[in-house]
């Protein structure tokens, strides 16, 4: 096919055949920066000549006086002006301003000196600091220490009149810590953003990184956030641009950073972001050293939470540099929508219509009239393809957004079971194309010409179609599918919130092999690959903003305009194509959900939502205020409810056409392998050892406000109206110790631990979610002491009817009950307790057996993946098991094990699934626990072999070979 005939071409399907192709420079370039980044904690630099400043005047006021109230020769001696001292709360609650007043102290040395700085210990909440008269600095957040550098305010001989206005937003407020006037040799030694600062005693790290995982556990840290000193800390990065992309855009991508990034680019500050969770992007054509090295600083402070959850610290997920032509395809300028009638089964599909949304900008001084291009092509390599001229001019600074509508006949549909991805090239020419010059492939095959090609991008979608019923539930590509779901967290044993891509693939693939079919990101926006696995393994998702509003601003619903809603729009805009994704979740739980407040400020995101998207219902996640008629309810497309199931029935009744749905449910919590019945009281009844902050894993125990895991899938599965639910949560995550508070550092919540061992929740998820025969026993059987003594004994399973037998002896057959379990008292005795799992017609379906273990005797080492990408960031978990001369684990092992690796990898991180164990993650020895733990091997950046080996005391060690690609 040539260009004339795509010009022309028709809606039919045709397969183009890849040409012989000479590497033609590429069109645009897509570059991952997460190798190479220097990295030290951000200690501040000692001050010389530090003199505290003591005596403070302070007055309440407003924004509007900031003339008079900075002005130098201002009097502060009149009534209404009061003595401060730093650390004392001036506010008692009220929300608003209170200007502070100090003169510095008249010293000739600081006169004589240079790198005047002034060092505030912290401010609660926001500062604007002026001397003489002049803003310095403004810094929001509160109670982080910051510096003021004085120089160009500095009167020498004095007197030099320092003003701060505080502003408060909620509880106490004012000069929280001490504030220090001093001196340091050099700015740039105070400041690693600047080119010439040094960072050769810094280390080197890849990323995704978490430092916050490097520290150590304390019952001085917050235990909701896992008990870790969050710090701010520094990355730098020096990298080289081409000459030759002078006069190209520039633009450098943060998927994610938590917190409080500020970016600096060759000691130019390209900006901040404070959310944690959602990405941000910066423009760094002009900023850009052309032909030369330059130097990117991002400095980060995960002091300040957004959640309740452990948040890590840290540039946690990928930074990408994209070199584009000044006529470009936007970034997320690319939206692919598919539309077809409900199939019906046992019909013949009819087509889909496929609409490419391409929005073109003009960064260049020129008009321009491009062409856009589009392929499509399908899982089996059939590709469609279409050219054509923008309508009008773009002028400079312009840019038009056009759109394509394709047919595509007989799709190959998107599903759970089958998840097939179509692909939409998009590009941009730069004049009418002639049938001449080499063709080049902009991905799988295509036959435009490389003189024209100057952008293109590649889109992965799906074809399918989703609809919520209030009567019947979630319909996906017209059958009805119950949502199977868990509520996740974004970290995980070993390495925190820096999980590398093969890890969010390894986790969904955990979740699917339960029988689970969809995955809420609780509750913030996730990762795009996250995204893209679920896509490619086929798992639903409910994709989540963080907040209320405004993702960052806890306080958006007093005082910012909701107006202001680029970060849900940013979410929306990110991952509208990836056929994953059901619904848009616009926050959790929050306090104004049933109010008319909360109302308006989701119908603003709602709005927002559906102009970027308008494909997927926009729901939120509500504990109560679903009965209110003011509420979200009254302007959501979907219900979600968080536990509170005894409400679903009610509120059906009172709602009989809004779909519903749990979005969050159970909140059961167990420890792996853990069997203790003993009763204790934290907030509600539970059984456990409270001493080790354990929580039994029979399924007995719930928070106050959830539901064990049958009493939570029950109530959902009886319920045809109910589409289905998300259980809190599908891996155990740090912080949260929920029933627990210190020693416990992690959840209990998981049906997985945080190593994603499943613990015995995991096994009735996959009796009632999953497709295949399935009899799961427990406890397990060393009960040595003992002998005789009645242990409770459960049996999950899917079968009809469940017999055990003890060493052989019949302890009889159970009908097993829909969703539930069954239960004996088998008095103990050493040896081998069966289940045997039979149909209806008593043919056997599954077994399974617990048996007493001998001692310790070996360790051995098992992975899923040998061969790994040599990247850098590539890794595979490797599960270590302490097992009996029969190789059998035994689980009651905590052997110490201790691991080396050489070649081509290293250790990215150790973990157990102990929820109060308080061995560091990033570390080359690990206790078993429960006779497991996890040692997680990462890939270098050179090819080669891996060689791993694991000793313990007594044991036959174990080795492992990976090799590296
Ligand atoms: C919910 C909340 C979750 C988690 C859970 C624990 O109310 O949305 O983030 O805290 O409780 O049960």
């Amino acid at each position: 096919m040539n260009i004339k005939s795509i010009a022309a071409a028709t809606l039919a399907i045709s397969v183009l055949t890849p040409q012989a192709q000479s590497a033609p420079p590429p069109a645009r370039q897509h570059i991952l920066m997460d190798s190479g980044w220097r990295f030290a904690p951000d200690v501040p630099v000692a001050l010389r000549g530090a003199l505290p400043l003591t005596a403070w005047r302070w007055h309440a006021g407003q924004a509007d006086e900031a003339a008079r109230m900075v002005a130098p020769d201002l009097d502060t001696a009149t009534p209404e002006w009061k003595d401060a001292a730093t650390g004392r709360d001036v506010f008692g609650g009220r929300v608003g301003l209170a200007w502070f007043h100090t003169s510095l102290p008249v010293s000739a040395t600081l006169d004589h000196a240079r790198h005047r700085l002034l060092r505030f210990g912290g401010v609660d909440d926001n500062a604007t600091v002026y001397l003489n008269g002049r803003k310095l600095v403004h810094h929001e957040g509160w109670n982080d220490s910051f510096d003021v550098p004085l120089d160009a305010a500095w009167k020498s001989g004095g007197p030099n009149v320092l003003t701060v206005l505080v502003e408060n937003t909620s509880g106490p407020g004012g000069i929280t810590g001490p504030v220090t006037l001093g001196m340091v040799a050099s700015p740039s030694q105070a400041d690693p953003a600047s080119p010439a600062f040094s960072d050769a005693a810094w280390r080197t790290v890849h990323l995704p990184h978490d430092y916050v995982i490097e520290g150590t556990f304390t019952p001085k840290g917050d235990p909701g956030h896992g008990s870790l000193i969050p710090t701010p800390a520094w990355y730098r990065k020096t990298f080289t641009v081409p000459a030759s992309d002078r006069g190209k855009v520039l633009w450098l991508d943060f998927d994610g950073v938590y917190r409080d990034a500020t970016v600096t680019l060759n000691g130019v500050t390209l900006g901040t972001h404070p959310c944690g969770y959602t990405p941000f992007r910066f423009d760094i054509s002009q900023a850009a050293h052309y032909g030369g090295p330059n130097v990117l600083a991002v400095h980060t402070n995960a002091q300040h939470e957004e959640g309740w959850w452990y948040e890590g610290g840290g540039i946690y997920r990928h930074v990408w540099l994209t070199v584009a032509d000044p006529v470009h395809i936007a970034p997320w300028g690319t939206f692919v929508s598919t539309k077809m009638p409900e199939p019906t089964p046992g019909q013949p599909l009819a087509p889909a219509t496929v609409t490419v949304r391409t929005t073109v900008v003009n960064q260049s001084p020129q008009s321009q009239k491009p062409f856009v291009g589009f392929i499509v092509t399908g899982p089996n390599g059939a590709s469609l393809a279409r050219l054509l001229p923008v309508p009008r001019p773009l002028l400079p600074g312009a840019s038009l957004t056009m759109s394509q509508t394709f047919e595509i006949r007989n799709p190959s549909l998107w599903s759970i079971e089958n998840p097939q991805m179509y692909r939409a090239e998009v590009a941009i020419l730069n004049g009418a194309p002639q049938n001449d010059g080499p063709s080049r492939s902009v991905g799988l095959a295509t036959s435009f010409r490389v003189a024209h090609l100057i952008d293109a991008t590649d889109t992965p979608f799906g074809i399918r179609t989703i609809r919520f019923d209030a009567e019947r539930g979630f319909f996906l590509n017209g059958r009805p599918v119950k949502i199977k779901g868990t509520c996740n967290h974004q970290d995980f044993a070993g390495v925190g919130v820096a999980m590398p891509d093969s890890l969010l693939y390894w986790r969904v693939k955990k979740l699917k092999a339960m029988g689970s079919n969809a995955y809420r990101m609780s509750h913030n926006p996730p990762t795009s690959e996250l995204l893209d696995a679920c896509d490619r393994l086929g798992m639903l998702v409910m994709d989540e903003n963080r907040h209320l509003g405004d993702t960052e601003d806890g306080k958006a619903s007093q005082n910012t305009p909701y107006a202001d809603l680029h970060e849900v729009q940013s979410m929306v805009l990110r991952d509208r194509n990836h056929p994953s994704v059901i619904m848009w979740s616009m926050c959790n739980e929050e306090g104004i959900q049933g109010t008319a407040h909360g109302r308006d400020i989701f119908a603003a995101m709602k709005r927002v939502v559906d102009a970027a998207d308008g494909t997927r219902p926009v729901t939120c996640a509500m504990n109560y205020g679903y009965d209110s008629a003011v509420g979200i309810t009254s302007v959501e497309d979907l219900q979600g409810i968080n536990y509170n199931s005894g409400d679903y029935d009610g509120f059906h009744r009172a709602h009989p056409t809004l779909p519903l749905y749990g979005s969050e449910t159970s909140s059961e919590v167990g420890t792996r392998g853990v069997y203790s019945r003993e009763k204790f009281s934290g907030g509600g009844d539970y059984t456990g050892i409270p001493a080790q902050g354990y929580v039994s894993a029979y399924d007995d125990n719930a928070v106050p406000w959830g539901q064990t895991a049958e009493v939570g899938w029950q109530s959902i599965a009886d319920r045809p109206f109910v589409a289905g639910g998300y259980v809190w949560t599908g891996f155990d995550y740090k912080g949260e110790p929920t029933p627990f508070g210190w020693p416990d550092v992690n959840s209990n919540f998981g049906i997985m631990d945080e190593c994603g061992f499943p613990k015995d929740a995991y096994y009735y998820y996959q009796s009632v979610w999953g497709d295949k025969p399935i009899v799961h026993l427990l406890p397990h059987w060393n009960w040595a002491g003992k002998e005789g003594q009645p242990i409770t004994v459960w049996a999950y399973s899917n079968a009809a009817r469940v017999a055990l037998s003890l060493n052989g002896a019949s302890l009889g057959t159970k009908d097993m009950p829909r969703n539930g379990h069954l239960e004996w008292l088998v008095p103990y005795a050493p040896g081998t307790l069966t289940a045997t799992g039979y149909d209806a017609a008593g043919r056997v379906m599954a077994s399974d057996t617990v048996a007493t273990t001998g001692a310790p005797a070996a360790l051995r080492l098992s992975t899923d993946r040998t061969t790994l990408q040599a990247n850098g960031e590539d890794l595979t978990m490797v599960e270590v098991d302490v097992v009996d001369a029969q190789g059998r684990v035994v689980p009651t092992a905590d052997t110490l094990v201790s691991f080396m690796v050489k070649g081509a990898g290293r250790i990215r991180g150790v973990g157990n699934g102990d929820p109060s164990s308080h061995e560091p993650d990033q570390a080359s020895q690990r206790r078993a626990f429960g006779g497991k733990c996890l040692v997680i091997i990462g890939a270098g950046d050179r090819p080669g072999g891996i060689a791993l080996s694991a000793a313990a005391p007594g044991l036959k060690t174990a080795a492992l070979t990976l090799t590296t690609l």
